[in-house]
């Protein structure tokens, strides 16, 4: 297989593997204290909302008389949140002693506390990458900021590298939700970048020229820059990337699939949105390789704009796929609100008669 290096301004990339036996011990140590904050946390968080929030949490957490038979999936989720519930009156330095031989995959919270609820009290997998689709305005962006917000107040590092909004608005909104962004950037834990999708496209060409067309080229892939080693990298959006490629589909592929691999190499969590006509796999449409990045994916989250059979519209929101854990199956009602931002109502089964778009 050809080794490809290149170097381009902004996008420089280093040869794959370069320094890579330092790099996987630095990893080995940032994964060991990753888990212990982690499993500190499972035992002993509780949603860190303002009471407001709480409140409405409760709300959409309230008996639902309608609320359709629980799952099996839901089952095994519930009877894991209660174990950790149970665990709460266990000792700190118990639970110290029994991380270091738990074989646990280290997880995150979202830091949405309905949508955690349908993580079953366990969470997303660290170091895995998962896909955030839906239709335009669904919620994605609002969705990543959250998780941002969260990784950014336990002192992690987050890349969101945006392909559509300016830095500024996206700090902006998340300050609108009551997020202290401006505090994240100046402290360093949060790193908001524009890219220009154009520009990686050309350095795929560039580089798939440079190897005579192999279908296996091995890069360190243009994207992530590499003063960063962010514990998050949020991608807004794969679509601007896909659209930067022009019809070449084999080379987003390609492209697609050297990323993906990057990340996990680098034991970085990532969230990839990406806009879909027909959201959560429903009918045709999906490109060859909009399939192959599904399969590549560890998990989707599937954003919804509802319109129900009243007229009226609202939004819904769905773990499709979550490799490794147990999650709700169920597409349950969601709102963003102005000044709170992403309120997931996880009793809120959606039923009825209804569209999703
Ligand atoms: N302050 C606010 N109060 C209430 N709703 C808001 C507020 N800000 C944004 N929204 C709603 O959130 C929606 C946009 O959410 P978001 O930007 O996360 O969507 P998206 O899925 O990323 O959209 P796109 O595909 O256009 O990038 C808007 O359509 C709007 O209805
Ligand atoms: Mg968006």
């Amino acid at each position: 297989m050809k080794k490809v290096y290149m170097n381009k301004k902004g996008f420089l990339g280093l040869p794959f593997g370069s320094g890579k036996k330092k790099e996987e011990k630095k990893v080995e140590n940032k994964e060991n204290s990753e888990k212990s904050d982690i499993e500190i946390e499972k035992k002993t968080a509780k949603p860190k909302e303002s009471e407001e929030t709480i409140k409405d949490y409760k709300a959409g957490l309230g008996e639902d008389p309608t609320i359709e038979t629980l799952t099996e999936e839901m089952k095994i989720a519930k009877r894991i949140a209660k174990e950790y519930t149970e665990e709460e009156g266990v000792s700190k330095k118990q639970e110290e002693s029994d991380e270091s031989s738990s074989k646990e995959v280290p997880t995150y919270k979202t830091g949405i506390a309905g949508f955690d609820v349908l993580l079953g009290g366990g969470g997303i997998p660290c170091s895995t990458s998962v896909l955030v689709e839906g239709g335009p305005g669904s919620g994605k962006t609002i969705f990543c900021l959250h998780v941002a917000q969260s990784f950014c107040e336990k002192g992690k590092k987050v890349l969101y590298m945006s392909f559509e909004e300016p830095e500024e608005r996206l700090i902006q909104h998340m300050e609108s939700f009551g997020m202290p962004a401006k505090k994240y950037v100046e402290n360093g834990t949060l790193i908001v970048r524009r890219f220009n999708a154009l520009d990686i496209a050309r350095s795929v060409e560039a580089l798939l020229s440079e190897a005579k067309k192999e279908l296996l080229i091995e890069v360190q892939p243009i994207l992530i820059p590499q003063d960063i080693e962010p514990d998050l990298v949020l991608i807004d959006s794969l679509t601007s990337i896909a659209s930067a490629f022009s019809g070449e589909d084999n080379r987003f592929r390609i492209y697609m699939e050297q990323m993906f691999r990057y990340l996990e190499n680098n034991k970085m969590s990532s969230l990839l949105i990406r806009e879909v006509a027909n959201p959560g796999h429903i009918g045709e449409g999906h490109s060859a390789s909009d399939e192959a990045t599904s399969f590549l994916s560890d998990g989707i989250i599937v954003f919804y704009n509802v319109v129900l059979n009243t007229g009226k519209r609202t939004r819904a929101i769905e773990i499709l796929k979550l490799r490794g854990q147990p999650f709700d199956r169920r597409i349950v009602e969601a709102e963003i609100i102005n000044k709170k931002g992403l309120m997931v109502y996880p009793k809120r089964t959606l039923k009825g008669k209804y569209t999703l778009t």
